[in-house]
């Protein structure tokens, strides 16, 4: 608990990123979670799932950013993406960072930017998925999705609901009434008791809870989980209710139990890995490890080791 607390307060200090990109050991771990820094590698790695009958969801690093032109850069780049998967014609969509967008620097400028984007992706045919990121954005994503991105954009778009937030359970009634699609995941933030549920007891328990809901009631929701005993809740739950493959989808992280994705997929489900590509990808491998502290160790040492050496 203690170690993931620590390598979630260093995924917010982009400080210790150029230390940890010049590490080559940092740079192998990132490249298990990472299909690399470049659209090209990225699109690679799409075809490679495409040949397992693997979809993906397209995911441009980058989060919290502070300036206007770094949100432009990152929309536009966004665009090449969605440009990219229509002229290559592989089977992918895309998710994305509101704060990536500029949601902590101007509300109604992050809209736009977001809308353009939009455009573009419904011109093409191609969804668009808002990842949620920590509750201090919660509200702001969501009411952002509800006011002007599902109104508008209807099934090209959806959203992301985290378990271990209390609020969600009613957040997912009112997507279900809204008939948005909803991806559904743990949620990967250090949170406080009194916004999130802290046992993993807990989280699962809110999460089986939010999964039959959006099973039974929702629009293709997507299961978002690697955690075995809530699969197999899942797959209880569809087959009890007679719920066919076709109307939801189970997503995993690229690199992560790709064992389990072979499976569900043989076994007749669509299956989603979700590939995140490009330079920033300090914080999204920090989550990745405060998930899996085994890993964390082996790499620490090794950052240190080279620290002390440095002259
Ligand atoms: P849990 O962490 O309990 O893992 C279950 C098992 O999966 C582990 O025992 C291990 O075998 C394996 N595993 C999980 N993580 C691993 C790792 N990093 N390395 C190696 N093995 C690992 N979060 C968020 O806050 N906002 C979002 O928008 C998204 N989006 C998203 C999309 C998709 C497609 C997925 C799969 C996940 C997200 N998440 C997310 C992340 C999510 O909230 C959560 O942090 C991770 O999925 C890990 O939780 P699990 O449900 O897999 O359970």
């Amino acid at each position: 608990m203690i170690l993931r607390s620590a390598l979630l307060w260093l995924s917010e200090h982009q400080g210790t990123f150029d230390f940890v990109r010049g590490n080559a050991l940092a740079r192998r771990m990132a490249s298990r979670f990472v299909a690399g820094e470049t659209l090209d590698s990225a699109i690679d790695a799409v075809r490679r799932l495409e040949a397992n009958k693997t979809k993906a969801s397209l995911d441009l690093l980058g989060e919290s950013v502070s300036e206007r032109e770094e949100a432009v850069r990152a929309r536009d780049e966004v665009i090449d993406t969605l440009d990219r998967i229509a002229e290559t014609g592989v089977d992918a969509n895309v998710s994305v960072k509101l704060t990536q967008m500029g949601l902590d620097l101007d509300y109604e400028w992050c809209a736009s930017n977001v809308h353009e984007l939009m455009t573009h992706a419904r011109q093409l045919g191609i969804f668009v998925r808002i990842d949620m990121e920590s509750s201090q954005h919660t509200e702001r994503t969501l009411r952002l999705f509800h006011e002007r991105l599902h109104p508008e954009f209807g099934d090209t778009t959806g959203v992301v609901i985290q378990s271990y937030l209390r609020r969600s359970a009613k957040d997912v009634e009112e997507l279900i009434s809204a008939q948005a699609r909803v991806r559904l995941c743990k949620g990967a933030y250090a949170e406080p008791p009194e916004v999130a549920f802290q046992r993993r007891e807990e989280v699962s328990k809110s999460y089986v809870g939010l999964l039959e809901r959006l099973l039974a009631n929702g629009n293709y929701p997507a299961i978002a989980t690697h955690d075995d005993p809530l699969i197999e809740q899942t797959l209880q739950f569809v087959k009890a209710h007679d719920i066919p493959p076709e109307r939801f989808e189970f997503q995993m992280l690229y690199g992560v139990r790709r064992d389990l994705q072979e499976k569900l997929r043989r076994d007749g489900f669509n299956v989603r890995v979700y590939v995140p590509f490009g330079t920033h990808w300090y914080p999204y491998l920090m989550r990745r490890l405060a998930e899996r502290p085994a890993n964390v160790a082996f790499m620490v040492m090794s950052l240190l080791k080279e620290g002390l050496s440095r002259p």
